[in-house]
């Protein structure tokens, strides 16, 4: 018998999973090298019933000291963006590919970002997110492997993902990467102002799914300006 969730009590379950993820996370110490050198675990935050996930690479410093994501100069940068779409932080949720700091902020490794897998997957099975937003080609790769940041930055891309099924995913450029490089800071804004007309889509979409069983076509979708009246659909 499917289980019936009155309206509002579907975001207090979504928490109380999440709070129950998080401290299965805290207890387990082996599942990398990672657990061993990070100051706190950094499991990620924000609204466990979001529509739109972001996903950053991993924890830096003042993460790692904190145990909250993005609350650096990469995370003020992107609180900034967040509002000015008139989002907040509490609207969304922010998860990274691996939960502890990686020493001397280096690259994850390959078996560190496999090894941290099953919690972003808990996560996202939890929040099951309208789109994923991965911050920057670490946290693009994991999902859209050989695929350049720079080709595919912007475009809603829809995917079958082993373990999660078709998700949509649109990324873009990590907040950190355009400290450095100021001038991808109008690539960055320009696919923030995109998000909330694709959610509204999704939202559409998942609605319409659920009366009729049918979806909307990704064409019928207008983002942005003229120029990107259609949407590329690549899976
Ligand atoms: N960069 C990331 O990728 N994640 C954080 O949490 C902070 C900075």
């Amino acid at each position: 018998m499917e289980i019936q969730i009155e309206n509002g009590k579907e975001d207090l379950i979504k928490n109380e999973k999440m709070l129950r993820l998080r401290q299965e996370m805290e207890s387990s110490q082996s599942c990398c090298r990672l657990a061993k050198t990070r100051l706190n675990l950094v499991p990620g935050e924000g609204n466990a019933d979001a529509k739109v996930l972001f996903i950053g690479e991993g924890p830096g410093r003042k993460e790692d000291e904190e145990g909250k994501p993005f609350i650096g100069s990469a995370g003020k940068l992107l609180t900034e963006l967040l509002q000015s779409i008139g989002f907040e932080r509490k609207d969304i949720f922010i998860a990274n590919v691996v939960k502890c700091r990686p020493p001397s902020n280096r690259d994850p490794l390959p078996e560190e970002v496999k090894a941290c897998w099953p919690w972003l997957q808990k996560q996202i099975e939890i929040i099951q997110p309208l789109l994923i937003i991965p911050l920057g080609r670490h946290a693009m790769e994991r999902f859209l492997p050989d695929m350049k940041i720079s080709a595919v930055r912007g475009k809603i891309l829809r995917k079958n993902v082993a373990g999660l099924g078709t998700q949509v995913f649109m990324p873009t450029y990590h907040p950190a990467a355009v400290l450095y490089h100021r001038e991808w800071l109008k690539f960055l804004q320009e696919d923030f102002a995109k998000i909330p007309k694709i959610l509204e889509h999704l939202e559409a979409n998942r609605a319409e799914e659920k009366t009729n069983g049918t979806t909307i076509e990704w064409d019928s979708m207008e983002i942005g300006n003229n120029k990107e009246k259609k949407q590329e659909k690549m899976f």
